[in-house]
């Protein structure tokens, strides 16, 4: 049996005529960027998250650039980053012309340290960047307690983390702004690139929505030198439809989750930690072996294809070379990059899958 890493045509097949539906509307409008689709999905996703604003943006990329350029980080400003996450949230950084300085990931866990994040603060620390590694969320309480303590802004990079909640809070609230991606393979994914920066800053909100759309908020009256960053009328259609049924999809998420925690116990992999159950939406489930690519190879022989999430961290990427960093930097971090492994989980994946999966990996790791 074969069980896709994540197929996206199963995945958006369950929605295939609401999206059309979506896309009927749009082409008769006749009023492709920055109309109603936007307006109403903006709308909604910030009702979703539990925001004062939702603005709609390009990419998840888009969104974390704009929020630091919202925040005049610029040339000569450090920002706080984690060693362990997609390259994109420090090339945001450095779109800026700041500099990324990268903080080793907690003992247990995926995400940013906040005790080592605190001692990395520096008077040219301008912002601190959280990820919500793979759907579960960094420790914000701890993170925005440093924050506050220290007047510096905390910015949630949620491009894997829709719906998450920390202590009951939605990703997108728990902190002074956040940027979503909606690339085609997220918990909430377009039909191509999109996303989104959610706040309760209201000046924050009305600089983001002038740096997307070239400065301007009447036509060719330019305020401000802004980029062309804006959300398209198709995705937003698209995206408006699919946030109806984003809790029911991590829902499935978790009980898949929830079937790999249990019956993977005690096989030979190290386990995602059980106590994130409910507050994660389980974009990856990431598991860790010492024997991480011989298994890979095991899994692909037996059908399954996996993921590592992600091979190779920012600070030993060529594109970053510049900064210095060596490997022995980020220990705790790399040990994980040499380490994880993601199985596939996507809800509509069939049971049948899901058994496969569970036998192929105890048969493996065993
Ligand atoms: C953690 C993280 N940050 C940022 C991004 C960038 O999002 P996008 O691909 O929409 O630019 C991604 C997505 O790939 C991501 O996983």
């Amino acid at each position: 049996m074969r069980v896709p890493f994540l197929d996206l045509r199963q995945v958006n097949a369950r929605h295939q005529h609401e999206m059309e539906e979506a896309m009927a509307r749009v082409i008769a409008s006749g009023w492709y960027v920055l109309g109603e689709e936007v307006r109403a999905f903006e709308e909604a996703f910030s009702v979703y998250c539990g925001t004062k604003f939702c603005i709609g943006v390009s990419n998840g990329l888009d969104a974390l650039h704009l929020i630091l350029k919202g925040l005049d980080v610029g040339a000569g400003d450090e920002v706080i980053v984690p060693a362990n996450t997609f390259v994109a949230t420090w090339l945001a950084v450095s779109y800026c012309g700041a500099k990324p300085v990268a903080v080793e990931t907690e003992a247990h866990g995926f995400n940013i340290d906040p005790e080592l994040a605190e001692a990395a603060i520096t008077p040219k620390t301008k912002a601190i960047v959280a990820v919500h590694l793979y759907g579960k969320t960094a420790r914000m309480k701890a993170l925005r307690e440093l924050s506050l303590r220290h007047g510096i802004p905390l910015i949630e990079d949620a491009a894997q983390a829709h719906g998450a909640l920390c202590e009951g809070i939605k990703a997108g609230k728990l902190g002074h702004a956040a940027g979503f991606s909606f690339y085609p393979g997220k918990d909430l994914g377009a039909l191509g690139d999109a996303g989104a920066v959610t706040t309760d800053d209201e000046a924050l909100a009305r600089r983001i929505r002038l740096l997307r759309n070239y400065g301007s908020e009447q036509k060719y009256e330019h305020l401000l030198p802004g980029f062309n960053a804006r959300l398209d009328e198709l995705q937003a259609a698209v995206l408006r439809g699919k946030l109806r049924h984003l809790d029911a999809d991590n829902q499935a998420r978790r009980l898949i989750a929830g079937r790999y925690l249990d019956e993977l116990a005690d096989c030979g992999v190290e386990l995602p930690d059980r106590s994130d159950l409910d507050e994660s939406v389980w974009h990856l489930f990431v598991v860790q072996s010492g024997k991480r690519d011989v298994l890979r190879n095991q899994l692909q022989s037996r059908g399954v294809e996996t993921g590592v999430h992600y091979p190779v961290p920012p600070h030993l990427q060529r594109a970053y070379a510049g900064l210095g960093y060596r490997r022995g930097d980020f220990p705790v971090t790399e040990r994980l990059h040499d380490r994880v492994l993601s199985l596939p989980l996507w809800p509509g994946m069939h049971e049948s899958m899901i058994d496969h999966v569970i036998r192929s990996v105890r048969e493996c790791a065993d």
